[in-house]
């Protein structure tokens, strides 16, 4: 068994460290060598299909349902389509409005999930293509979407998902690419750096896993706590609702993730002295916005972390009680690194805490019933 986890103590940490690996595979062959467009060739819709998509809904469950969240802020920003990101067990039941110009994209892991291939088969029903994300090639999921983008993660065997989000997250940038290609939506020079950020990221990620031990230290002092919060905004806060989700699953310690500035509408009336607050603040156009909202939690005594970017520092540090700095990116992109350090922050509190990290009570690595 120690060596199924390659001399790792555990699956999720195996996992975490496979990351860049994860982010590598993901892209390869998939980006044009000249660094100035990416091909997925795997993909057997056209351009002019590409060109009547008038809307997209993500559909999926868990973790993957967080990958979505990041995923409709990359296609709208770089292909300016509207997109509705769903929880799958709630999808169908809404009754939404799928038409035949609807780009409907399932993200699931394992391709089983029953909520998720439910929402598929409803998608198709209604006349909507389906694009799968999935981790595994001859999964339901695969097999029955028009097109699939495979994440080349690998076996994922902790319940907790690490890896196979962040290889979705891959997989959104490179599809959002691909619309952008088609449609015209980005300048050449903003697909370039784009490519170049995600080229980037893998050994971004390294560096950000050399630093664990700090993170470790951190997470044995929260482990004493009941109950702490994630904030952010923009694609901050869908990383915030990822962090809270790996803590609770594994840790269980109560968090709840909460868009920085809708605090002051009734959760900062559960902010007191001591509690644990961790602030993403990657997104440079928010700074001052999400500043002022660590402010009001400070004003009630929280401790807050915050996970910013190399060099914004001394601006952050003003606010905060400790800081957590990641490589710089680009804004979009921040996702795929910042969820790095509170995915290791969930482990090492499980771990403090004595709790069984890869089997979490009551939670199951694949959901096959409804
Ligand atoms: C289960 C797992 C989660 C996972 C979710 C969706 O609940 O415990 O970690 O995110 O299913 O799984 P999928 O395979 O569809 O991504």
């Amino acid at each position: 068994v120690t060596a199924e986890k390659a001399g790792f103590d555990h699956f999720m940490l195996k996992e975490i460290y496979e990351q860049p690996k994860a982010y590598r595979d993901t892209m390869l062959g998939r980006i044009a060598e000249d660094g100035k467009s990416v091909y997925l060739k795997e993909l057997s819709m056209s351009d002019e299909y590409v060109k009547s998509i008038r809307k997209v809904h993500i559909v999926a469950c868990g973790t993957a349902y967080h990958a979505g969240l990041v995923g409709k802020s990359v296609i709208e920003s770089l292909a300016r389509i509207p997109v509705e990101t769903d929880v799958a067990s709630e999808y169908r039941y809404r009754s939404p409005i799928i038409t035949p110009d609807t780009l409907v994209i399932v993200v699931s892991q394992s391709g089983e999930t029953a909520d998720t291939l439910a929402a598929l088969r409803e998608a198709q029903k209604n006349g909507a293509r389906v694009l799968a994300i999935t981790n595994v090639v001859g999964s339901s999921v695969a097999r029955e979407a028009d097109d699939v983008i495979v994440t080349w993660a690998g076996p994922e065997i902790a319940v907790a998902s690490t890896k196979a989000y962040t290889s979705q997250l891959i997989a959104f940038y490179l599809f959002g690419l691909h619309l952008a290609g088609v449609l015209g939506t980005q300048e050449q020079s903003d697909v370039e750096a784009l490519i170049e950020g995600l080229h980037a990221l893998p050994a971004q990620v390294e560096s950000i896993l050399e630093q664990s031990a700090v993170l470790k230290q951190v997470a044995e002092s929260m482990s004493h706590h009941k109950s702490l919060f994630f904030i952010g905004r923009g694609v901050d806060y869908a990383v915030a609702q990822e962090g809270s989700l790996k803590l609770k699953e594994i840790s269980y310690i109560h968090s709840e993730a909460y868009a920085a500035g809708e605090l002051k509408h009734g959760t900062l009336a559960l902010i007191e002295d001591g509690i644990p607050v961790i602030a993403l603040v990657t997104q440079e156009a928010l700074y001052e916005k999400t500043l002022s909202n660590i402010k009001e939690v400070k004003a009630r005594g929280a401790h807050v972390l915050a996970i910013a970017n190399n060099g914004s520092e001394e601006e952050v540090a003003k606010s905060v009680d400790e800081i957590f700095a990641i490589p710089k990116t680009l804004p979009i992109l921040s996702p795929a690194l910042a969820v790095v350090p509170l995915q290791l922050i969930s482990y090492y509190a499980s771990l403090a805490l004595g709790h069984d990290v890869d089997k979490p009570r009551n939670l199951a690595k694949s959901v096959t019933v409804e």
